[in-house]
Protein backbone atom coordinates (compact mmCIF):
# COMPACT_ATOMS: atom_id res chain seq x y z
CA UNK A 1 0.00 0.00 0.00
CA UNK A 2 1.37 3.40 -1.16
CA UNK A 3 0.93 6.10 1.18
CA UNK A 4 1.77 9.95 -0.78
CA UNK A 5 1.19 13.48 0.51
CA UNK A 6 1.45 15.24 -2.04
CA UNK A 7 -0.50 15.96 -5.78
CA UNK A 8 1.92 14.95 -8.27
CA UNK A 9 3.36 12.00 -6.36
CA UNK A 10 -0.68 10.87 -6.44
CA UNK A 11 -0.83 11.23 -10.05
CA UNK A 12 1.99 9.38 -10.36
CA UNK A 13 1.01 6.64 -8.24
CA UNK A 14 -2.88 6.40 -9.83
CA UNK A 15 -0.94 5.88 -13.29
CA UNK A 16 0.07 2.57 -11.89
CA UNK A 17 -3.30 1.26 -10.54
CA UNK A 18 -5.64 -0.87 -13.01
CA UNK A 19 -9.22 -0.37 -13.88
CA UNK A 20 -11.48 -0.16 -12.71
CA UNK A 21 -9.98 1.75 -9.76
CA UNK A 22 -12.73 2.35 -6.61
CA UNK A 23 -12.46 5.50 -4.43
CA UNK A 24 -13.52 6.05 -1.01
CA UNK A 25 -13.26 9.37 0.25
CA UNK A 26 -13.23 9.97 3.92
CA UNK A 27 -12.27 12.40 6.80
CA UNK A 28 -10.27 9.61 8.84
CA UNK A 29 -10.64 8.43 11.93
CA UNK A 30 -11.82 4.84 10.75
CA UNK A 31 -14.52 2.50 11.58
CA UNK A 32 -16.19 -0.54 10.41
CA UNK A 33 -18.79 1.65 8.55
CA UNK A 34 -15.65 3.10 6.72
CA UNK A 35 -14.30 -0.12 6.37
CA UNK A 36 -17.00 -1.38 4.87
CA UNK A 37 -17.03 0.82 1.84
CA UNK A 38 -13.71 -0.33 1.34
CA UNK A 39 -14.12 -3.89 1.08
CA UNK A 40 -16.45 -3.38 -0.91
CA UNK A 41 -14.59 -1.37 -3.39
CA UNK A 42 -12.09 -4.34 -2.98
CA UNK A 43 -14.47 -6.72 -4.01
CA UNK A 44 -15.88 -4.84 -7.22
CA UNK A 45 -12.48 -3.37 -8.32
CA UNK A 46 -8.92 -4.03 -9.59
CA UNK A 47 -6.95 -1.17 -7.91
CA UNK A 48 -8.55 0.93 -4.53
CA UNK A 49 -7.74 4.50 -3.18
CA UNK A 50 -8.51 6.04 -0.31
CA UNK A 51 -8.66 9.83 0.70
CA UNK A 52 -8.23 10.80 4.23
CA UNK A 53 -8.47 15.04 4.76
CA UNK A 54 -10.52 16.48 7.50
CA UNK A 55 -12.20 19.20 5.19
CA UNK A 56 -12.16 22.86 6.91
CA UNK A 57 -14.83 23.46 4.00
CA UNK A 58 -17.37 21.75 5.10
CA UNK A 59 -17.33 22.66 9.05
CA UNK A 60 -19.07 25.18 9.87
CA UNK A 61 -17.51 28.35 12.28
CA UNK A 62 -19.02 26.82 15.55
CA UNK A 63 -18.45 23.25 14.40
CA UNK A 64 -16.17 20.23 15.60
CA UNK A 65 -13.36 21.19 13.08
CA UNK A 66 -10.40 21.65 15.67
CA UNK A 67 -11.47 18.49 18.08
CA UNK A 68 -12.22 16.32 14.83
CA UNK A 69 -10.70 12.70 16.36
CA UNK A 70 -7.59 11.96 14.60
CA UNK A 71 -5.89 8.87 14.43
CA UNK A 72 -3.93 7.78 11.31
CA UNK A 73 -1.12 5.43 12.25
CA UNK A 74 -4.56 3.26 13.03
CA UNK A 75 -6.14 4.43 10.17
CA UNK A 76 -3.50 2.91 8.08
CA UNK A 77 -2.89 0.23 9.95
CA UNK A 78 -7.02 -0.78 8.47
CA UNK A 79 -6.39 0.09 4.99
CA UNK A 80 -3.05 -2.28 4.69
CA UNK A 81 -4.58 -5.01 5.93
CA UNK A 82 -7.58 -4.61 3.91
CA UNK A 83 -5.64 -4.51 0.50
CA UNK A 84 -5.89 -0.50 -0.01
CA UNK A 85 -3.44 0.02 -3.18
CA UNK A 86 -3.13 3.97 -2.96
CA UNK A 87 -3.81 6.40 0.48
CA UNK A 88 -3.41 9.84 -0.29
CA UNK A 89 -3.36 12.25 3.04
CA UNK A 90 -2.99 15.72 1.30
CA UNK A 91 -2.53 18.92 3.11
CA UNK A 92 -5.05 21.54 3.74
CA UNK A 93 -2.43 23.89 2.46
CA UNK A 94 -1.90 21.63 -0.64
CA UNK A 95 -5.99 21.76 -1.02
CA UNK A 96 -7.25 25.37 -0.43
CA UNK A 97 -3.81 27.11 -1.11
CA UNK A 98 -3.52 31.09 -0.96
CA UNK A 99 -5.89 32.66 -3.38
CA UNK A 100 -7.97 29.54 -3.20
CA UNK A 101 -11.62 30.42 -4.55
CA UNK A 102 -13.56 28.02 -7.00
CA UNK A 103 -16.45 26.35 -4.97
CA UNK A 104 -18.99 23.34 -6.49
CA UNK A 105 -22.73 24.16 -5.69
CA UNK A 106 -24.94 21.68 -5.86
CA UNK A 107 -28.57 24.25 -5.74
CA UNK A 108 -31.62 22.38 -4.94
CA UNK A 109 -30.57 19.07 -3.15
CA UNK A 110 -28.29 21.05 -0.60
CA UNK A 111 -31.60 23.72 0.21
CA UNK A 112 -33.18 21.26 2.78
CA UNK A 113 -32.42 18.80 6.24
CA UNK A 114 -28.59 18.95 6.82
CA UNK A 115 -28.33 21.55 4.00
CA UNK A 116 -30.50 24.05 5.63
CA UNK A 117 -28.77 24.07 9.21
CA UNK A 118 -25.13 23.41 8.21
CA UNK A 119 -24.56 26.64 5.66
CA UNK A 120 -21.90 26.24 3.36
CA UNK A 121 -21.24 22.36 4.23
CA UNK A 122 -22.21 21.11 1.26
CA UNK A 123 -20.75 23.44 -0.70
CA UNK A 124 -17.39 22.34 0.90
CA UNK A 125 -18.56 18.71 0.59
CA UNK A 126 -19.03 18.89 -3.43
CA UNK A 127 -15.35 20.90 -4.09
CA UNK A 128 -13.60 18.91 -1.97
CA UNK A 129 -15.42 15.08 -3.01
CA UNK A 130 -14.54 17.19 -6.92
CA UNK A 131 -11.05 17.96 -6.29
CA UNK A 132 -10.65 13.55 -4.92
CA UNK A 133 -12.52 12.79 -7.99
CA UNK A 134 -9.74 14.85 -10.69
CA UNK A 135 -6.86 14.13 -8.49
CA UNK A 136 -7.68 10.15 -8.91
CA UNK A 137 -9.38 9.96 -11.49
CA UNK A 138 -11.76 7.07 -10.54
CA UNK A 139 -13.90 4.81 -12.33
CA UNK A 140 -15.99 4.41 -9.33
CA UNK A 141 -16.92 6.07 -6.08
CA UNK A 142 -18.23 4.38 -3.05
CA UNK A 143 -20.48 6.54 -0.65
CA UNK A 144 -22.89 5.35 2.46
CA UNK A 145 -26.16 5.50 2.98
CA UNK A 146 -25.40 7.10 6.80
CA UNK A 147 -25.05 10.01 5.14
CA UNK A 148 -28.01 10.45 2.69
CA UNK A 149 -28.27 13.77 2.15
CA UNK A 150 -24.34 13.61 0.84
CA UNK A 151 -24.71 10.93 -0.99
CA UNK A 152 -27.89 12.46 -2.82
CA UNK A 153 -25.70 15.02 -3.65
CA UNK A 154 -22.66 13.52 -5.28
CA UNK A 155 -25.03 11.52 -7.43
CA UNK A 156 -26.63 14.76 -8.62
CA UNK A 157 -23.09 16.26 -9.17
CA UNK A 158 -21.74 13.60 -11.00
CA UNK A 159 -24.55 13.44 -13.54
CA UNK A 160 -24.60 17.45 -14.13
CA UNK A 161 -20.78 17.64 -14.45
CA UNK A 162 -20.67 14.94 -16.40
CA UNK A 163 -17.82 13.42 -14.19
CA UNK A 164 -17.25 9.67 -15.75
CA UNK A 165 -18.04 7.54 -12.63
CA UNK A 166 -20.10 5.41 -11.33
CA UNK A 167 -21.54 6.30 -7.92
CA UNK A 168 -22.22 3.64 -5.48
CA UNK A 169 -23.81 4.08 -2.75
CA UNK A 170 -23.49 1.30 0.56
CA UNK A 171 -26.02 0.21 3.71
CA UNK A 172 -25.20 2.02 6.71
CA UNK A 173 -23.04 -0.20 9.31
CA UNK A 174 -24.64 -0.07 12.73
CA UNK A 175 -23.02 -1.16 16.16
CA UNK A 176 -25.30 -3.75 18.07
CA UNK A 177 -27.85 -1.64 19.51
CA UNK A 178 -28.67 0.19 16.53
CA UNK A 179 -26.18 3.37 16.81
CA UNK A 180 -24.82 4.20 13.50
CA UNK A 181 -21.07 3.76 13.45
CA UNK A 182 -19.74 7.67 13.02
CA UNK A 183 -16.35 8.83 14.01
CA UNK A 184 -18.24 11.60 16.02
CA UNK A 185 -19.28 8.64 18.23
CA UNK A 186 -16.04 8.41 19.90
CA UNK A 187 -17.08 12.24 21.19
CA UNK A 188 -19.59 10.34 23.26
CA UNK A 189 -19.80 9.49 27.34
CA UNK A 190 -20.96 5.97 28.59
CA UNK A 191 -24.14 7.82 29.73
CA UNK A 192 -24.43 9.72 26.31
CA UNK A 193 -23.50 6.38 24.29
CA UNK A 194 -26.64 4.78 25.95
CA UNK A 195 -28.92 7.82 25.37
CA UNK A 196 -27.56 7.49 21.78
CA UNK A 197 -29.57 4.65 20.83
CA UNK A 198 -32.86 6.32 21.01
CA UNK A 199 -31.94 7.70 17.54
CA UNK A 200 -32.08 4.40 15.88
CA UNK A 201 -35.62 3.21 18.25
CA UNK A 202 -36.97 6.44 16.97
CA UNK A 203 -36.34 6.03 13.12
CA UNK A 204 -37.12 1.82 13.65
CA UNK A 205 -40.64 2.64 15.60
CA UNK A 206 -41.55 5.51 12.35
CA UNK A 207 -40.73 2.51 9.79
CA UNK A 208 -42.50 -0.14 12.19
CA UNK A 209 -45.60 2.42 11.89
CA UNK A 210 -45.01 2.23 8.31
CA UNK A 211 -44.92 -1.65 7.67
CA UNK A 212 -48.41 -1.38 9.76
CA UNK A 213 -49.93 0.85 7.53
CA UNK A 214 -49.74 4.32 8.64
CA UNK A 215 -48.93 6.76 5.15
CA UNK A 216 -49.22 10.27 6.78
CA UNK A 217 -46.13 12.13 6.73
CA UNK A 218 -47.28 13.70 10.16
CA UNK A 219 -47.77 10.32 11.54
CA UNK A 220 -44.62 8.88 11.03
CA UNK A 221 -42.53 12.48 11.70
CA UNK A 222 -45.00 12.41 15.48
CA UNK A 223 -43.71 9.09 15.97
CA UNK A 224 -39.76 9.92 15.83
CA UNK A 225 -40.62 12.77 18.08
CA UNK A 226 -42.28 10.85 20.46
CA UNK A 227 -40.21 8.70 21.23
CA UNK A 228 -37.42 11.20 20.84
CA UNK A 229 -38.70 13.08 23.56
CA UNK A 230 -38.36 10.09 26.09
CA UNK A 231 -34.48 10.24 26.13
CA UNK A 232 -33.84 13.37 28.87
CA UNK A 233 -30.18 13.57 26.77
CA UNK A 234 -31.47 13.67 23.41
CA UNK A 235 -32.20 17.17 21.89
CA UNK A 236 -33.34 16.74 18.45
CA UNK A 237 -32.63 19.40 15.65
CA UNK A 238 -34.92 17.72 13.19
CA UNK A 239 -36.76 14.70 12.51
CA UNK A 240 -37.83 14.60 8.83
CA UNK A 241 -40.24 12.46 6.75
CA UNK A 242 -39.10 14.19 3.17
CA UNK A 243 -39.41 12.93 -0.58
CA UNK A 244 -35.90 10.45 -0.82
CA UNK A 245 -35.63 11.90 -4.90
CA UNK A 246 -36.39 15.75 -4.11
CA UNK A 247 -35.80 15.69 -0.51
CA UNK A 248 -38.53 17.99 0.20
CA UNK A 249 -40.47 17.74 3.05
CA UNK A 250 -43.98 15.90 2.65
CA UNK A 251 -46.97 16.18 4.35
CA UNK A 252 -50.28 14.27 3.88
CA UNK A 253 -50.43 10.75 2.58
CA UNK A 254 -46.79 8.84 1.15
CA UNK A 255 -45.78 5.73 -0.85
CA UNK A 256 -41.70 6.36 0.21
CA UNK A 257 -40.11 8.56 2.04
CA UNK A 258 -36.75 9.15 3.81
CA UNK A 259 -36.98 9.54 7.48
CA UNK A 260 -33.96 11.44 9.09
CA UNK A 261 -33.00 13.46 11.99
CA UNK A 262 -30.21 15.36 13.76
CA UNK A 263 -29.75 14.83 17.46
CA UNK A 264 -27.73 16.25 19.64
CA UNK A 265 -26.79 13.74 22.46
CA UNK A 266 -25.40 16.10 25.15
CA UNK A 267 -22.56 18.25 23.11
CA UNK A 268 -22.34 16.20 20.10
CA UNK A 269 -24.18 16.40 16.72
CA UNK A 270 -25.41 12.83 15.53
CA UNK A 271 -27.36 12.19 11.75
CA UNK A 272 -29.12 9.17 10.62
CA UNK A 273 -31.43 8.01 8.66
CA UNK A 274 -33.94 5.09 6.97
CA UNK A 275 -35.76 4.94 3.67
CA UNK A 276 -39.45 3.20 4.08
CA UNK A 277 -41.40 2.18 1.03
CA UNK A 278 -40.30 0.95 -2.72
CA UNK A 279 -37.65 2.38 -4.49
CA UNK A 280 -39.62 4.21 -8.13
CA UNK A 281 -38.98 1.71 -10.15
CA UNK A 282 -37.56 2.40 -13.96
CA UNK A 283 -39.47 0.72 -16.44
CA UNK A 284 -38.48 0.17 -19.76
CA UNK A 285 -40.77 1.29 -22.13
CA UNK A 286 -41.60 -1.70 -24.04
CA UNK A 287 -42.17 -3.97 -20.91
P1 LIG B 1 -16.66 10.54 6.68
O1 LIG B 1 -17.64 10.97 7.70
O2 LIG B 1 -15.29 10.13 7.11
O3 LIG B 1 -17.30 9.36 5.86
C1 LIG B 1 -16.64 8.79 4.75
C2 LIG B 1 -17.60 7.85 4.04
O4 LIG B 1 -17.98 6.78 4.92
C3 LIG B 1 -18.92 8.55 3.62
O5 LIG B 1 -19.32 8.11 2.34
C4 LIG B 1 -19.88 8.11 4.70
O6 LIG B 1 -21.24 8.11 4.29
C5 LIG B 1 -19.40 6.69 4.97
N1 LIG B 1 -19.85 6.21 6.28
C6 LIG B 1 -19.71 6.84 7.48
N2 LIG B 1 -20.30 6.12 8.47
C7 LIG B 1 -20.84 5.03 7.88
C8 LIG B 1 -21.60 3.90 8.36
N3 LIG B 1 -21.92 3.77 9.64
N4 LIG B 1 -22.00 2.98 7.46
C9 LIG B 1 -21.69 3.10 6.14
N5 LIG B 1 -20.97 4.14 5.62
C10 LIG B 1 -20.56 5.09 6.48
O7 LIG B 1 -18.54 11.81 4.74
C11 LIG B 1 -17.43 12.29 4.86
O8 LIG B 1 -16.43 11.72 5.61
C12 LIG B 1 -17.01 13.58 4.16
O9 LIG B 1 -18.13 14.41 4.02
C13 LIG B 1 -16.33 13.34 2.77
C14 LIG B 1 -17.27 12.63 1.78
C15 LIG B 1 -15.04 12.52 2.94
C16 LIG B 1 -15.94 14.69 2.15
O10 LIG B 1 -15.07 15.38 2.98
Amino acid sequence: MKVVVGLAELRLARESLANPMGLITTMGFLHEGHLSLVRRAVQECVSVGVSIFINPAQFGPTEDLDNYPVDLERDLDLLKAEQVDLVWTPTEAAMYGAGYQTWVEVEELTRYLEGEIREEHFRGVATVVTKMFNSFQPNRAYFGQKDAQQAIVIRRMVQDLNFPIEVIVCPTLREADGLAMASRNSYLNPDERRAATVIYRALSAANELFNTGEREADGLRAEMVTLLRTEPLARAEYASVADPETLEELHGPLERALLSMAVFIGETRLIDNMTVGEERGSYAVDD
